[in-house]
């Protein structure tokens, strides 16, 4: 077989056999087949697209390129969510618990912030001592104790993504949807859950921009994991503004106390318990939907997953007296305030916006080797919706440097409009996609 044969074929839209494709990442991966070709397969891919088979053919391989997680002697059922990314997006953090004292095992890998997303490990890590970098054994442990573990991918779960992903990059072909489906569905799958709920975020601050994009990322998503054997089902939720009302490392750590303290912000309790309950539903832990949400709301009101939380960072070095004690304090001495800039309602607070005014802050990194802070980003006061007078304080901004903060104001006061009217309401969930 030779590469050039593969690439022709899929230039002229045909369909790829599993040896085909297979044949492409092997020789991708132990170097026998050269990037420049495999450049010029994923252009065709990114035009021509994949169909559903092709596409589950891909995830095995890259799947197949490393280690999967071994569960094996751990009672399920196994469980996890995956967001596509998104601005004060700290879900993952109250969920694990809450679904973990519902009684699944929610195995959890998560990202590091990039570009105007933020990233769970870099939340955790700003809890003094917590520490992501777990090996297979601890992972394991955690998840036998608590329910959860929440660990980075090691350099051998997926190797053939870290590759492809990185030459996706440069050759503008990361936004086509077989591509993505594959990337984020072999590493789920690595993580050993036997069902998987996607949050696919819509908006200005989402990796897609509309709703019919999201879609199609759903469906994808949806569809191969199904063929994959994993029960799966998409929210596609709205991210045109920030979820809750922090945005920031430590912050969101915060908010996620306040959330198992049963008082966090509605639309990220809203959100929890809504892929919370389908986690359930799908791990036949609740009966439905309604059961589901009533189970997590009983996890949060019994304390029952704040224990487990609190396990966690002290399983995995984190301090949590100290966590506890720098709750509403842990704060940048560089600190300024987002106005408002008329008397009306704020109609918009663009979450793209925000995630880059973050960046300026140090919330979040604009390469892989950039540091983030701990004690920086936005404390909302108001949101989309609520009513404001001329110079009203719209959030408290905090940044690493005072260069970074002016940046971050002026690029969150571009954010900001405000209008004589209040903005019609719009859903959180847009869609909820289940295999057909
Ligand atoms: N996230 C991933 O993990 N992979 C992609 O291709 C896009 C987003």
């Amino acid at each position: 077989m030779r590469a050039v044969d593969v690439v022709m074929k899929k230039r002229q839209g045909e369909i790829l056999s599993d040896k085909e494709i297979g044949f492409i990442i092997k020789g991708y991966v132990d170097g026998s087949i050269p990037e420049y070709q495999v450049s010029a397969l994923l252009m065709a891919i990114y035009f021509k697209g994949m169909t559903a088979g092709e596409t589950a053919s891909l995830t095995r391989f890259m799947l197949d390129s490393g280690d999967r997680m071994n569960l094996s002697g751990i009672p399920g059922p196994f469980v996890d969510k995956h967001s596509t990314g998104g601005v004060g997006d700290k879900i993952s953090l109250p969920l694990a618990p809450i679904v973990a004292a519902c009684g699944a095992k929610v195995p959890m890998m998560s990202g590091r912030a990039l570009g105007h997303t933020g990233g769970t490990l870099d939340k955790l890590e700003s809890i003094p001592g917590y520490s992501t970098v777990l090996d297979i054994g601890s992972f394991r442990e955690g998840i036998k104790a608590e329910g959860f573990a929440m660990t980075g991918q090691t350099a051998r779960v997926v190797p053939a993504d870290k590759l492809l992903y990185a030459l996706r990059d440069v050759t503008a072909t990361v936004e086509s949807i077989p591509l993505i489906t594959a990337s984020i569905l072999s590493k789920k799958v690595a993580e050993g859950a036997d069902a998987l709920v996607f949050d696919v975020k819509a908006g200005p601050g989402a990796f897609m921009k509309t709703p019919q994009d999201a879609l199609l990322l759903a469906e994808s998503l949806v569809g191969t994991g199904t063929a994959m054997g994993k029960r799966i089902v998409a929210v596609i939720t709205d991210m045109s503004e920030p979820l809750g009302r922090a945005v920031g490392n430590f912050f969101e750590i915060e908010e996620t106390l306040d959330c198992l303290e049963g008082r966090g912000p509605e639309d990220v309790v809203y959100l929890t318990y809504r892929l919370g309950a389908w986690m359930l539903v799908l791990s036949g832990l609740a009966e439905d939907l309604e059961d589901g949400e009533k189970r997590c709301a009983q996890a949060v009101a019994s304390g029952k997953a704040m224990d487990l939380f609190l396990a966690n960072v002290r399983r995995q070095g984190g301090d949590v007296e100290r966590m506890l004690a720098l709750r509403g304090r842990y704060r940048s001495e560089h600190r300024a305030y987002l106005r408002a800039p008329a008397s009306g309602y704020i109609v918009g607070l663009d979450a793209w916006k925000i995630g880059m005014a973050g960046v300026h802050l140090g919330v979040g990194r604009n390469t892989t080797a950039d540091s983030v802070a701990p004690d920086v980003g936005f404390i909302f006061k108001k949101k989309r919706g609520d009513k404001v007078r001329k110079g009203d304080e719209v959030a408290e901004v905090f940044g690493s440097g005072l260069q970074g903060l002016a940046k971050a104001l002026d690029l969150a006061a571009q954010a900001l409009s405000v209008g004589p009217e209040p903005p019609a309401p719009s859903p959180l969930v847009l869609r909820e996609i289940l295999a057909s």
